[in-house]
């Protein structure tokens, strides 16, 4: 389907929408550092809920090296609640790589080395920022793609077959322009649940819409539900202080600032201190493998911590913990 790759581009021409990390469509070379810090947020992530932990982080940080030479606990804080915490560490692992060797690789498998980078992210930079002709593979171009062509066959079985059939479609020019107009257009257009094919620049050579099944495509298999985890957080507190742990640098929201907690992450461990524990309602959180319900016990307390440290309250803020202990933080609050 050669015809795909001009009818999108000049879709896009008209249409891009104007995100903080984007050259307009035909401006040319992005910055990569944009391009790569972008493209690591919207992992598992949403655009609305990134675009304003990009404008921090680039006002913060406007360079790699910049990046580079942050504080670790400054960058987990400016990361809370973009959630999935290997991707902060690996960011900063990845500034300190980039930064010691002058500049950010500038071929594909060069990108793929960089922490963190794995086959999306790699072509993503080479694409966008260095316009070079690599296929750029996320949700949105797999259901356009399984669309266009009509493909059957459930994920993730079909992923081989989808990037085949995308790496047909990627033009020699523009493949960065080409690869955030599929995303575009899956985003906008081609969605999930009720495609807008009647305005689609596509619709007269899809394949999927001819078939009347668009809606459907692309199929998938049934995952396995999620297992069940359970454990406890202890949130101790007094009129100056309120205690708080480092988490471990790697596992379940490794480097982050938390409450003191125990059971959901393979650990077995006692409260931090001895104190009447008040139990609150527990909170529900879903992880990539699993879904959490954590109890909440609350107490009013001062003495040496086994675990953790005090963090005089007039220092504390929520919003630099992870969404689980924000939850853990609103239940203590909502108790009073
Ligand atoms: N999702 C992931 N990367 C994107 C980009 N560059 N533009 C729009 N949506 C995206």
């Amino acid at each position: 389907m050669r015809e795909v790759a001009p009818l999108l581009l000049d879709w896009y021409d008209r249409h891009a929408r104007t995100l903080p990390w984007r050259m307009p469509p035909g401006g040319g070379a992005a910055d990569p550092y944009r391009v790569w810090l972008s493209e690591i947020m919207l992992q598992q992530t949403t655009v609305a809920a990134v675009k304003g932990y990009f404008e921090r982080f680039t006002t913060l940080w406007p360079t790699v090296q910049a990046l580079a030479a942050a504080e670790d606990a400054q960058v987990m804080a400016e990361w809370a609640g973009l959630g999935y915490y290997a991707r902060a560490r690996n960011l900063l692992a990845c500034a300190r790589t980039v930064a010691a060797a002058g500049g950010f690789p500038t071929t594909r498998a060069g990108l793929q080395a960089l922490p963190g980078v794995g086959p999306y992210t790699s072509a993503a930079i080479a694409a966008i920022a260095y316009g070079l002709p690599e296929t750029v593979v996320d949700g949105n171009v797999e259901r356009v793609v399984s669309r266009v062509f009509a493909v059957e066959t459930p994920l993730p079985k079909a992923k081989p077959e989808l990037v085949a059939l995308a790496e047909q479609l990627t033009p020699k020019q523009r493949a960065g322009d080409f690869a955030q107009a599929m995303m575009d257009l899956g985003a906008t257009i081609c969605t999930p649940r009720k495609p807008a094919c009647g305005i689609c620049p596509l619709s007269d050579l899809c394949a999927a819409r001819r078939a009347g099944i668009a809606a459907e495509l692309p199929r998938k298999a049934p995952k396995p539900p999620k297992p069940q985890r359970t454990g406890v957080a202890w949130v101790a507190m007094n009129d100056h202080a309120i205690l708080l742990e480092r988490r471990a640098p790697k596992g379940l929201l490794g480097g982050t600032l938390a409450f003191p907690s125990t059971g959901w992450d393979g650990s077995d461990l006692d409260a931090p201190l001895a104190a009447e524990w008040q139990q609150l309602d527990p909170v529900q959180h879903i992880f990539t493998h699993f879904a959490l319900n954590l109890q909440v016990h609350v107490a009013h307390v001062s003495g040496n911590p086994e675990r953790g440290f005090w963090m005089p309250r007039a220092e504390f803020t929520p919003g630099d913990l992870p969404g689980l202990m924000r939850k853990v933080w609103t239940r203590v609050q909502a108790a009073g």
